[in-house]
This record gives structure tokens, C-alpha cells and sequence, in this order.
């Protein structure tokens, strides 16, 4: 049965709306004598992906910052569904945007605890759900203590790649409209980058998702992509087009493919084929309309 029917049966539909747009951006650290962002707009559309790239300081992370209010912008403002952020309270905004990094969060609880961290009002079974639709569940099953075991300070007791598929089954279960994913498999190696690629489709499936990385294995998926230098961006459009054109985005893309960037290989990896974004059956977003209504 393809994952979709089984996402149907578990009521684990993308919430809906999720418009993210940034209107002439410019943020400036405290003390900084740049701006990290300069009149960055953007929009994300529900259900769209949009990845950001470029070089190390260019403001990329920023960005989720002033999307979170961690920060407020100097100049221009950021609305959620047409509202500026900062006319929503805190709850409401993050409780409409997951935040997934490079190094997730666990604490040291079960292996259980921790995935329904992304709703504590989950039964086992959607837990249990939500790990099988992450690719976690046969790991955690192959545990002596499968779902009772404990993670460890951090998640030591476990890999780079089984945390962020635990992180994935959380935001399964967290079930926002918007997710931003800042670096999701930077710092795991090719292999276990690989095994993260499927479920991270499938958690962004039907989802506005900002997808902040250095590495390009998403990139054929994206609707677009923005090029961000020194605060500024430098380029968008899809990778496609920015691969033809030549400039910044060209060369990033040369090193990945080159093998300076750890890529995911093309032949060994089909999910990820050149020119065929979203061909997974989950992805396709008629798929994912919300669940009507229970009389
Ligand atoms: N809390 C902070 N206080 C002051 N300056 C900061 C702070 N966080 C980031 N910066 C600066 O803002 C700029 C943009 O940083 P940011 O973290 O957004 O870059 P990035 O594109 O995410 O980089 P990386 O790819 O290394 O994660 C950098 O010059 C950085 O030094
Ligand atoms: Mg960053």
C-alpha cells in the first residue's frame, strides 16, 4: 500500500495555509557593523519548497531567525498567511512553524518520549505510525528495548542519521503547515544523508518548507532556489536554470557534483534522479488535500 493511504488512515495531513513571505528584509545583529540580511524578499507558497544556499556566514540561518522572532527585522516586514508576524503572539507563529537542524534536540528519554514530544497527545500507534512513515521504525524495533529505550544526553545512544530520523517522526506528529529545515543532513555522512532523503520528502510533502543547506541532494525538488550572499540574494530560479546560467549557483553546484561537497551519487541514489523532482507517490500534492471534516 503506498505510504499516502496509510498518512490518509492516520489523519497525518499538512495543516493548512502556510504562506511565508518576506517583503524587502534587512536585519542588522546588535553591535554588528553589516547587515546579515539585506532586502531579501521571498515568497513560500503552501505546499512549495524553497531552498536556500550559499556560502557560510551569508545569512542564511538568520533568515529562520527573523521568520521565528528570534529577531525583528530593521527594515520590511515578514507575514504568515498575509498577516506580519508581529501582529501574531509567539504561540500562535511557532505553533504554525517546525524547526528542524542540524543537530536535533533529544532529550534523554525514550526513544517514545521523544518523538511525541511533537504532540504529547499521541496514542503509541501514531507514534509508532509516524516512526514507520520516517524510516525509523526498523531501527527502533531492532532495539532490545525498541521504543522504551533510552536515547541517552542528547541522543548520544544513537547516530547522526537515527536522530534526525526520530526529529522527522516529531515533525510528523507536530504536523505544522510551515517547516524550515536548516542543514538537515549537514554532518552526516553520505550514507546516512541518503536514508534521511526519503522521509524528508515525504515530511515536506504537501508542506511550505524553506530548506536552508550547503548540500544540494533536494535540489531538483525545489520550486526555487535562492542564492544568498552576504546577506543579499544573488540569484533564484530552479536549479535547472541556475545550473545553465553559470555564476554563484553554478559553481556550488560544480563542487557538489564534483565531489569536493560529499554528493549523493546519482546512480546509487534514484530517489534523487536529475529532472525528476517529487517523483515519490506521497508527493503528489493532490494527495494531500485535509482530511474532511468527522460529522
Ligand atoms: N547572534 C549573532 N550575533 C551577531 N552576529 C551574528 C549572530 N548570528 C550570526 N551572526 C553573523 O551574521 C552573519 C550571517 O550569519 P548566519 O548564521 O545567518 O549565516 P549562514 O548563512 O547561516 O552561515 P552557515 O552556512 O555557516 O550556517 C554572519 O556574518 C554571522 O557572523
Ligand atoms: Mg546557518
Amino acid at each position: 500500500m503506498p505510504a499516502v493511504a496509510d498518512l490518509a488512515q492516520t489523519g497525518m495531513h499538512h495543516a493548512q495555509g502556510g504562506w511565508v513571505e518576506f517583503d524587502s528584509v534587512t536585519f542588522r545583529y546588535p553591535d554588528q557593523p553589516k547587515p546579515a540580511v539585506r532586502d531579501v524578499s521571498l515568497v513560500a507558497a503552501p505546499g512549495r519548497l524553497v531552498l536556500v544556499t550559499g556560502s557560510s556566514g551569508a545569512g542564511k540561518s538568520t533568515l529562520t531567525q527573523l521568520l521565528l522572532r528570534f529577531h525583528d527585522p530593521e527594515d520590511g516586514s515578514i507575514r504568515l498567511d498575509g498577516t506580519d508576524i508581529r501582529n501574531l503572539t509567539l504561540r500562535r507563529l511557532r505553533s504554525s512553524v517546525t524547526l528542524m537542524l542540524q543537530e536535533t534536540m533529544l532529550f534523554d528519554g525514550t526513544i517514545r518520549d521523544n518523538i511525541a514530544y511533537g504532540d504529547p497527545t499521541a496514542t503509541d500507534e501514531r507514534i509508532a505510525e509516524a516512526a514507520r512513515i520516517a524510516d525509523a521504525a526498523g531501527f527502533i524495533e531492532a532495539l532490545p528495548q525498541g521504543y522504551d529505550t533510552i536515547v541517552g544526553q542528547g541522543g548520544g545512544n544513537l547516530s547522526g542519521g537515527q536522530r534526525q530520523r526520530l526529529a522527522i517522526a516529531r515533525a510528523l506528529l507536530r504536523n505544522t503547515p510551515v517547516l524550515v529545515l536548516d542543514e538537515p543532513t549537514t554532518g552526516l555522512d553520505a550514507v546516512a544523508a541518503r536514508k534521511v532523503i526519503a522521509p524528508l520528502r515525504r515530511l515536506m510533502a504537501g508542506r511550505t518548507t524553506i530548506l536552508i543547506s550547503h548540500d544540494l541532494h533536494l535540489a531538483h525538488d525545489a520550486d526555487e532556489i535562492l542564492v544568498v550572499d552576504q546577506g543579499r540574494i544573488v540569484q533564484r530560479g530552479t536549479h535547472a536554470r541556475l545550473a545553465a546560467v553559470g555564476g554563484k549557483y553554478a559553481e556550488l553546484w560544480q563542487a557538489q557534483s564534483a565531489g569536493v561537497v560529499e554528493p549523493v551519487s546519482r546512480e546509487r541514489e534514484p530517489a534523487v534522479q536529475v529532472g525528476r523532482p517529487l517523483t515519490l507517490p506521497f508527493a503528489e500534492p493532490s494527495l494531500w488535500r485535509p482530511a474532511p471534516a468527522q460529522p
